[in-house]
């Protein structure tokens, strides 16, 4: 179906309440609803924003367009827990009711300041003649959870030099100033990132490009996020525009990651090479923050820009994944799922045994809810495989090479596919022997973990409820398995 501008653009509060009523339903009867993921009601979600700790729980909000699976007018919608394991949620947080973000409040980040939480976010504003102004907004939450906006913008279009594609605010203290990245494009349509500085939040001033050796790496960077870790100074960015080469850069967008040290008073940045933060199907515009006891956690978009989804048919799309605690351990940033999704965790099974040539089914492992680790203690296969989500039809496909230390997750075989995106597989190379996976499967997704956290591969798939069954097989010779499976209690409200 195609929307017209009009539809695109519809507000959810001019919206007949029955027709909404009916979306919501819509959605609610769709079997490929996630158990424990935050997905939007209705619509569709994208990036995750905001998120903060404030007044003793965690606040998460998403991009959201309530009225379909399109990218249309962009609400925040707000999402609390206690425990980053279970969300609960709290209904639109900002809505695009003022001029400067008549066309959608778009992405950006919390910070808290006193008893309120900040969020500073961009408005995104289209003239009669469609042409786009990013301006720059706050939001301010109070402890009761009411939500007021500043009447005007902290900052107004684009900075000299940079065009109208200038968004997606990431706030942070450091030494009595606070500081913003943003997302930026230069004239000659190269990405970047600008920095501003602040001493209230409310007067702010340009400081300068991050400069990184990046000089020309795609057309447009979005959301940014800077933080320091261990000791090191991480840039996240999310680059437009990259061909893909040999395993690299296979999505339409990237989202990846530069560690180094950035001098705050040039604000250029020393950094090795940028590596991707995820290396499965979808992933994009993730957000970090730190926890209350100091541990920097990351949360991803668990979808793309310009893809269809097979949900789109019912009405909604995407989710986000479950949070990560990042680390840097030994010059490598380290992504692990959050402790507390343990709680999650119902009945185990374990089982230990030898994978070989013939394919045997794990009985009575089965389920398209649970958490698999799977440790490799003893490998002799050329190549193993281990198959999620079987039926007679479907099977999602991991594969490890040990000569080449690949790990390839094919869905191939899946169920329903995802449009427009490249290729079926999508594959990684670990820099060490795979020992451990550690995999989170949803309704309709997986989280693999490989190597305690080395890499992530993350991957909608839409196999039909029947799909269940485990498998395991190797191309020639054998491998010890230990398998541990976990059924995880659903952790929506
Ligand atoms: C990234 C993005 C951001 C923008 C938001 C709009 O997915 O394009 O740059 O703020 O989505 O929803």
């Amino acid at each position: 179906m195609e929307w017209t501008r009009e539809e695109r653009y519809q507000s959810l509060e001019s919206y007949p309440k029955v027709a909404y009523d009916a979306l919501l339903e819509q959605t609610a009867a769709s079997p490929y609803r996630q158990n424990f993921h935050i997905q939007p009601p209705t619509g569709l979600l994208n990036d995750p924003n905001g998120f903060a700790y404030f007044n003793g729980q965690y606040h998460l909000f998403y991009q959201w367009f309530p009225l379909g699976p399109v990218h249309g007018l962009k609400y925040w919608y707000h999402t609390v827990s206690d425990d980053l394991a279970t969300f609960k949620n709290a209904g639109v947080a900002i809505r695009p009711d003022t001029e400067y973000d008549s066309h959608g409040a778009y992405s950006g980040s919390g910070i808290v300041v006193e008893d309120t939480l900040k969020l500073i976010y961009t408005g995104n504003h289209r003239t009669e003649d469609w042409e786009r102004i990013p301006y720059q907004m706050v939001a301010t939450m109070h402890k009761d959870g009411t939500i007021t906006k500043d009447e005007t913008p902290i900052i107004n279009g684009p900075h000299a030099g940079f065009t109208d594609h200038f968004r997606d605010p990431k706030v942070w203290y450091e030494n009595d100033c606070y500081y913003a990245v943003i997302g930026a494009q230069r004239f000659d349509e190269t990405g970047t990132i600008v920095v501003y500085q602040s001493e209230d939040l409310k007067s702010w001033s340009f400081v300068s490009e991050l400069k990184t050796e990046y000089t020309d790496f795609g057309y447009m960077w979005e959301c940014p996020d800077y933080f320091e870790l261990n000791g090191k100074d991480v840039l996240l960015f999310c680059p437009q525009g990259i061909d893909k080469y040999e395993d690299k850069y296979w999505n339409i967008y990237q989202s990846g990651y530069v560690l180094g040290s950035l001098n705050k008073a040039t604000f250029e940045m020393t950094h090795g090479e940028f590596i991707e933060l995820d290396h499965g199907f979808d992933f994009y515009a993730p957000q970090t923050t730190l926890d209350k006891d100091g541990n920097r956690i990351l949360v991803g978009w668990m979808g793309l820009p310009d893809t269809g989804y097979p949900t789109d048919k019912e009405g909604w799309a995407h989710c986000l994944t479950i949070p990560r605690v990042l680390t840097i351990e030994d010059d490598k940033l380290r992504q692990r799922p959050v402790p507390s999704l343990q709680s999650l965790r119902g009945e185990v099974e374990t089982a230990e045994g030898y994978a070989t040539k013939k394919n045997i089914k794990l009985h009575p492992y089965e389920g398209t809810q649970y958490e698999l680790i799977v440790d490799v203690l003893d490998n002799d296969s050329t190549e193993f495989y281990i198959e999620l989500r079987v039926s007679k039809k479907e099977s999602t496909m991991i594969t490890y090479n040990k000569a080449e230390r690949r790990v390839t997750l094919d869905r191939f075989d899946s169920g329903l596919l995802p449009e427009g995106v490249d290729g079926y597989s999508r594959s990684v190379v670990l820099d060490e022997a795979l020992t451990q996976m550690q995999m989170f499967v949803d309704t309709s997704s997986i989280e693999i973990f490989l190597n305690d956290g080395e890499k992530v591969m993350t991957t909608r798939i839409f196999s039909s409820p029947e799909a269940k069954g485990i498998r395991t097989s190797t191309e020639s010779g054998q491998v010890y398995f230990k398998f541990t499976k976990y059924e995880l209690r659903g952790a929506n409200e």
